[in-house]
């Protein structure tokens, strides 16, 4: 891979609110506040994890990041200059493949590629991302013939076609059995050393940050104060691949489960110990 340039990304008091319309015979129409005083300078070539309760808004900010949605307050910019709309300087991966069920995994992985390339420099591009993902075998084989996590690593060397200088992943493995998340995860550490672009990564697996990212960004509501913001920032030690054993990650891991407000056992707080889901009557 012919190495991306990488971007520094910066939220500048970001804020999102999004207007929730009348209901019938209820509430009038507001506005609700979904992120507030986000601020955050991400470096070129860092991998950052955004992890938060679900409906924090991690994805809005993930969105805001790439121009596909845009702060009701503040800025982003990327590489110094502000966004403002969709920007070409990124690309986006989200849980679900998204591939065009009629094209081969090799024509959909084309679709990411810049205009302009000749047809040489295409096959030659879309040959190298498929060998990089793994599916050198497979590029004539369309979507249904493949597995989930094939089309998935399609996925992610479609978003890498355009060398982008800022990759943004919406819980990309999320749909993913464990076995395959783990090698998707090493495989994301690859392309990372071969084209070491910036990455934000929306997770829900805790320990899917701590493999990956130099930085876990804790989004989350403060008590009394609508909007989620940024309440920890924490560097993860160790160069990759860590060890996912080591006492020094167990130790990160507990802290987050425990901001994320789960305890050691995997119990979320607030619900009895002792619920269980009623059995179907026989
Ligand atoms: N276009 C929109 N219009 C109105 N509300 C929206 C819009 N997009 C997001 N929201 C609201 O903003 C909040 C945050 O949504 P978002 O998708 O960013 O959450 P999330 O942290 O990614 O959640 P999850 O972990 O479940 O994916 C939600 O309450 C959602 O309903
Ligand atoms: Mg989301």
């Amino acid at each position: 891979m012919s190495p991306a340039s990488a971007f520094p990304v910066a939220f500048v008091d970001v804020a999102r609110e999004f207007a929730v319309p009348k209901t019938r015979g209820g509430a009038s129409a507001h506005s609700r506040l979904v992120l507030r005083d986000v601020t955050l300078e991400i470096a070129a070539g860092e991998v950052v994890a955004i992890l938060g309760a679900s409906g924090c808004g991690k994805s809005t900010l993930l969105r805001i990041a790439g121009g596909l949605d845009s702060p009701s307050t503040g800025a982003t910019t990327i590489d110094g200059s502000a966004v403002t709309g969709v920007d070409a300087r990124c690309a986006v991966g989200f849980q679900e493949p998204r591939l065009l069920p009629w094209r081969t995994l090799a024509g959909n992985v084309a679709l990411g590629l810049p205009r302009g390339l000749d047809r040489e420099a295409r096959d030659e591009r879309v040959t190298r991302l498929l060998d990089l993902v793994g599916l050198s075998a497979s590029a004539g084989l369309r979507p249904r013939e493949v597995s989930g996590g094939m089309a998935q690593r399609a996925s992610l060397a479609r978003a890498l076609a355009r060398n982008p200088g800022v990759l943004l992943l919406d819980e990309p493995f999320g749909a993913l059995d464990a076995l395959t998340r783990l090698k998707m995860q090493d495989l994301l550490l690859e392309v990372h050393r071969a084209a070491p672009t910036t990455i934000l990564l929306v997770t829900h697996d805790v320990d899917e940050a701590l493999q990956l990212a130099d930085r876990i960004i804790l989004l989350g509501a403060e008590e009394g104060r609508p909007g989620a913001t940024i309440r920890r920032v924490l560097t993860v030690p160790g160069s990759r691949p860590r060890d996912r054993g080591s006492a020094e990650l167990a130790e990160l891991r507990a802290e987050l489960l425990d901001l994320l407000g789960v305890d050691r056992h995997g119990h979320a707080r607030g619900i009895p110990a002792s619920s269980t889901i009623p059995a179907f009557p026989s």
